[in-house]
């Protein structure tokens, strides 16, 4: 059987980024680089990378350096050039009109809400959803490796990843059911539970395929964990009615919303780098002593 190709990913970035306050002051979270290039360019390569064609951006107040980076600087780049410099880095950075749209989420009532706030660009169709600051590092890529399991089972995906269960309350976990390679049956899902009520230690980690349908349910959905609009809430009365999966992705997984997880981030992505792991790996050597 084939399925519609997942075509368009949502980027909801709205949030307020309050944990990483100063610094998100004036800076959108997703701005944050991990060694040299922003959380938000590394969510939008793997979307290119699970070819996806159409980049949709929730956007909010304070916001518009994601849009600057995804435009062409032509001072920038008329300047590198004449003065002879590549500016091949900057490539991947431009989206042309037909390859995104912003629509601005006026206030941040929640990722669910964020999300429908796309409806109209993501219309009849599934799509993909990134967070951001969920930084995914592996080869293929965590939606590349999704979108392969998609196109065998259709329906909804989300990617887990297993974590201590005391860790679990701050996430949201799934109830699972039968396991078949990287593939799990989602038979529930729950946001924030508390330590003892929790189905699994099964985490959503940020990345998602989802049927159309989803819009209908969070236009309905009421105010969840943290008075939010919860996603998971609306994905959870899915679940019944339509193939509801998760994906194990083989990578790993920072958390760059947090201040630890973004410093992880950034020690392992400059550690796999060539240009530049033996002298991190040298100058973390001689930190810890
Ligand atoms: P988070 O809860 O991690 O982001 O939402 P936050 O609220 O910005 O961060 P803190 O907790 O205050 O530090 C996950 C993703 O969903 C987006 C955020 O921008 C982030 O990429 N989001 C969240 C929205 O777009 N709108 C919302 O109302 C909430």
């Amino acid at each position: 059987m084939t399925h519609k190709p997942i075509r368009k990913a949502v980027f909801p970035v709205a949030g307020l980024g309050t944990r990483f306050l100063p610094a998100t002051k004036a800076i959108p979270k997703e701005m944050l680089p991990v060694v040299d290039r922003p959380l938000i360019q590394y969510a939008v390569d793997e979307a290119r990378e699970a070819e996806i064609e159409q980049m949709i951006f929730v956007t909010g107040r304070g916001k518009s350096a994601i849009e600057d980076h995804f435009d062409i600087a032509y001072e920038l780049e008329r300047t590198m050039t004449d003065r002879g410099k590549d500016i091949s880095v900057l490539e991947p950075t431009r989206l042309g009109p037909g390859n995104c749209a912003y629509v601005r989420q006026q206030e941040p009532m929640g990722l669910g809400h964020a999300i429908w706030c796309a409806r109209d660009i993501v219309g009849d169709e599934p799509f993909a959803i990134f967070l951001p600051d969920e930084f995914m590092h592996g080869s293929p890529g965590c939606m590349a490796q999704m979108v392969a399991e998609y196109e065998k089972t259709g329906g909804n995906l989300l990617s887990v990843l297993e974590v201590p269960r005391e860790q679990v309350s701050s996430y949201g976990v799934i109830d699972p059911g039968a396991a078949q390679g990287k593939l799990t049956e989602v038979k529930g899902l729950v946001e924030k539970p508390k330590v003892e009520a929790a189905p699994s230690n099964l985490i959503i980690s940020g990345r998602y395929i989802l049927q159309p349908e989803v819009m209908r349910v969070l236009e309905h959905q009421g105010k969840g964990a943290g008075g939010e609009i919860q996603l998971t809430d609306a994905m959870a009365q899915m679940i019944g009615k339509q193939p509801f999966h998760a994906v194990t992705f083989d990578g790993a997984r920072y958390d760059c919303g947090s201040k630890t997880g973004y410093i992880e981030a950034n020690l392992a992505v400059a550690l796999s780098r060539p240009d530049m792991a033996d002298e991190v790996r040298a100058i973390a050597q001689r930190l810890v002593g």
